[in-house]
């Protein structure tokens, strides 16, 4: 990719991702009869400053097909909540045991363990009422509506990415081969990323071709992206990253690097990225510069 053209895509996350944390500002109520540590906990985590990957993922594809970004912003909203409550569970002593999350301390440092339990619970659950909201505010069909929400609880739940959590947990060194850590990656990452594509797709009314392409692409990059996510435990700079490196070597984790080395990982990487990129060329959306850039983009992430 030119300079210019990853100068451009650089310029395009941060003004989305500027949009996201707008609407993400408004999604918790202030005047909701909650208790004021539970809406603490929850703001604190979703506003700690993500890189908002998953909506900026699923506000491309609307972009694509040339629908309005308003009509997908409930849903933008809805897979950035599930996402940060997953990151707050994956951090827990229980989980992953990590100290550091967005450059801050993770959610159970500053709120106690029970607390960031219910904080993910919440935002979880808050996720759903978002996802109704497009229908409501912005006329999408229900039809629509309903086959988001169903997808979203088959690709976080037991079926996505909490069977891919579990699996994750139950992984052993020299035992878990490569074959099965493709399928946890699938789950645990791969399908968030999937459904912020179909996602996208559905409110942009996309055909059932064209939901297939963007699967396709999602799966591509899904993977591509926690390989690169095991990379940059290793090789990453903290100070970037939001989050400390060695994570997976001091829990004994397994991972791509761990089967194949640092550097067959960033061709597979690479690899990965020109596949998803030709499963979007085949899917001939309206307008797929974004999503071809952004998948060049991050590629060649450092955090
Ligand atoms: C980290 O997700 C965990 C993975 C699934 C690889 P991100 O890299 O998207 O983290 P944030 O949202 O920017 O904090
Ligand atoms: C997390 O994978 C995947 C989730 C779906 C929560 P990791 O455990 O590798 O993510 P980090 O490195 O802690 O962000
Ligand atoms: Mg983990
Ligand atoms: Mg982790
Ligand atoms: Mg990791």
């Amino acid at each position: 990719m030119t300079d210019h053209s990853f100068e451009q895509i650089r310029q395009y996350i941060r003004e989305t991702s500027g949009r996201i944390d707008q609407a993400l500002q408004d999604v918790l109520p202030a005047d909701w009869t909650v208790p004021a540590k539970l809406v603490e906990a929850m703001q604190y985590s979703l506003m700690a400053g993500g890189k908002r990957l998953r909506p900026i993922l699923l506000l491309s594809v609307v972009e694509a097909f040339g629908t309005s970004l308003d009509r997908a912003m409930p849903a933008a909203c809805a897979i950035e909540l599930v996402h940060t409550y997953s990151m707050i569970h994956d951090d827990l002593p229980a989980m992953d045991d990590d100290d550091f999350r967005r450059g801050k301390p993770t959610n159970h440092k500053v709120f106690g363990e029970a607390m960031a339990i219910l904080a993910g619970d919440g935002l979880l659950t808050h996720a759903f009422y978002c996802l109704t909201q497009c229908c409501r505010d912005y006329g999408l069909s229900a039809e629509r509506v309903l086959a988001i929400v169903a997808e979203l609880a088959e690709l976080a739940g037991p079926r996505g990415m909490v069977g891919g959590q579990a699996a994750d947990m139950e992984g052993e060194q020299g035992v878990t081969r490569l074959d099965q850590l493709e399928a946890i990656h699938a789950r645990k990452t791969g399908d968030l990323i999937v459904f912020a594509l179909r996602a996208g797709g559905h409110i942009a009314e996309a055909s059932d071709e064209q939901l297939a392409a963007l699967e396709l692409y999602g799966r591509k990059l899904g993977l591509a992206y926690q390989i690169q996510d095991d990379v940059l435990d290793i090789v990453g700079d903290e100070s970037k990253l939001g989050k400390r490196c060695g994570s997976d070597e001091q829990q004994n984790k397994v991972t791509y690097p761990y089967f194949l080395g640092v550097e067959a990982c960033r061709q597979m990487v690479a690899q990965l990225t020109e596949e998803g990129k030709q499963a979007l060329r085949d899917a001939r959306l309206p307008d797929p510069r974004k999503l071809m850039d952004l998948a060049d983009y991050l590629a060649n992430r450092d955090h």
